[in-house]
Parts: structure tokens; sequence; C-alpha cells
């Protein structure tokens, strides 16, 4: 099964309402590259303008996290249900700095996700070993176990992104063979799981991607696209990690 590349830009707590500029560099950009599918996903207060911005655009729209509940007394959290209506179409859940942060268990992230689903948002669930699951040689285990409990048992419209916590805005990668390591127990899993639906589920990479070392991330075998955080914020930047699908 095809799966078309996806590069979301996690732009975390970055961005102001100036920052439409940068915006629009990546949709100029986004109209030459039709290979792949693009996600700014800004701070929830950027998410309407952004929406509006980009209509009509290739880019799309995502948030960063939201909460299980459609709505009620959860002060300061956003539902699914609302970034929708502001114009998202996506959403990740289960980032490591939210599961560290907030306490985020896989049963949470599980229930964001199926938050998501039923806004009709695309859900790209986080998952990722420490650097001390990895030195101790837990690595597949530990991604296995967040992939079994934070995908809902429905898995369309979902995205995994596998994001090794000590990658992630530390400028350390694993080496290609590792990602493929992983990247390749993830679709056996989704595969046993999901059976042919989940040969469609897209896994991106994520961790320090940036545009010197996209072609080798994402010249993995089984890496269907990434999760840029540092490297989104710059548009000539993301741009340039888009066009390894050029
Ligand atoms: P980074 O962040 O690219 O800055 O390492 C990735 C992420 O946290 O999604």
């Amino acid at each position: 099964m095809t799966r078309r590349p996806l590069v979301a830009g996690n732009w975390k707590m970055n961005g102001l309402k100036r920052s439409v500029d940068d915006l629009e560099k990546i949709i100029a950009g986004a109209e030459r590259l039709p290979k792949v599918e693009l996600i700014v996903c800004p701070p929830s207060t950027l998410i309407a303008s952004f929406a509006e911005a980009t209509r009509g655009s290739p880019v799309a729209i995502g948030g960063q996290d939201c909460h299980a509940m459609a709505s009620g007394a959860h002060t300061g959290d956003i539902a699914a249900e609302m970034l929708k209506d502001a114009g998202a179409a996506a959403v990740i859940v289960g980032h490591s700095e939210r599961r560290r942060d907030h306490g985020e268990t896989d049963a949470a992230v599980r229930a964001k996700a199926l938050a998501a689903k039923r806004a009709g948002l695309l859900a790209i669930v986080c998952v990722g070993e420490t650097r001390a699951e990895r030195q101790s040689g837990a690595t597949l285990a530990v991604v296995g176990a967040q992939v079994d409990g934070s995908l809902p048992d429905d898995g369309a419209d979902v995205v995994v992104a596998y994001e090794p916590v000590w990658a992630i805005g530390t400028g350390l990668t694993p080496t290609a063979a590792d990602v493929a390591e992983v990247h390749s127990a993830i679709r056996r899993r989704l595969g046993s799981r999901y059976g042919h639906s989940g040969q469609g589920i897209r896994v991106l990479y994520g961790g320090s991607v940036n545009a010197a070392n996209a072609s080798e991330l994402l010249g993995v075998d089984d890496v269907d696209g990434a999760l840029v955080g540092g490297a989104s914020l710059k548009p000539a930047e993301f741009l340039a990690i888009a066009g390894f699908y050029r």
C-alpha cells in the first residue's frame, strides 16, 4: 500500500500574530511540493488565523494537544471539537513534552486520539523511548507498549510519530539503522493489530530533523515523513526537509 508522505511542523510554544509571514512562506513553498502533505501546528492562539490564511492552499493546520472531552469544566484545556471549529485538520497527541510536563499516560493519550477522531481530526500520536530506556535495551518493548496503549482500536485517521525523547531538541539523532529497526517493529505491530488497514497508517520520524539530515532519516525504509520541531520555525529549512519528497 502506498502511503502519502507527511511532514508536520510542531511549533511548540512559539509564534505570534506576525508569524503569519513565516506561514505565507511555507504556503508559497508548498505549492512546489505536490507529493508531500504539509501540516503546521502552531500554538492554539494562532489556529484560527492560520487556518484562514491557509484556506485553499496545500498546507493544513493542526493543534498540539486536545482534551479528551468535547466540553466542560476543564480550565485552560481545548477540546478537539474546538480545534476543528477553528479550522484545524489534525492534532498532535501524546508528545513526550506533554507526557512529561502533564503526566499523560498511554490511556490518556488514547482518549485524546479518540477525541480527535470524534471531532474529525487526524490524530498524530507520539511515542518514543528515553535515553535510559534505550541504553538498557528496552526501546522496542517501550515503544511497542506505547503504540498498543496510545492508539485507538480503529486505526483510521491516525498517524504515529516515533520520536526518541533523547533526540528531541538535542541535535542528536539515532542512526539510520536504529530508525529502521524501530519503524519496522512499529509497522509489524500495526499490521498485526489492524490487519490490511494498518498498512495505511503512516509512521513519521521526529527528533532533531533538519535540512542536513533529512535525506538520511527520511530515506529509511518504513519512514513516511517527519514531525519537525525546532527546524519547522524556519520556513526555508522546513521546506528543505519536505523537499526530500520532490
Ligand atoms: P525537534 O522536535 O525537531 O526540535 O527535535 C521534534 C518534536 O518535538 O516534535
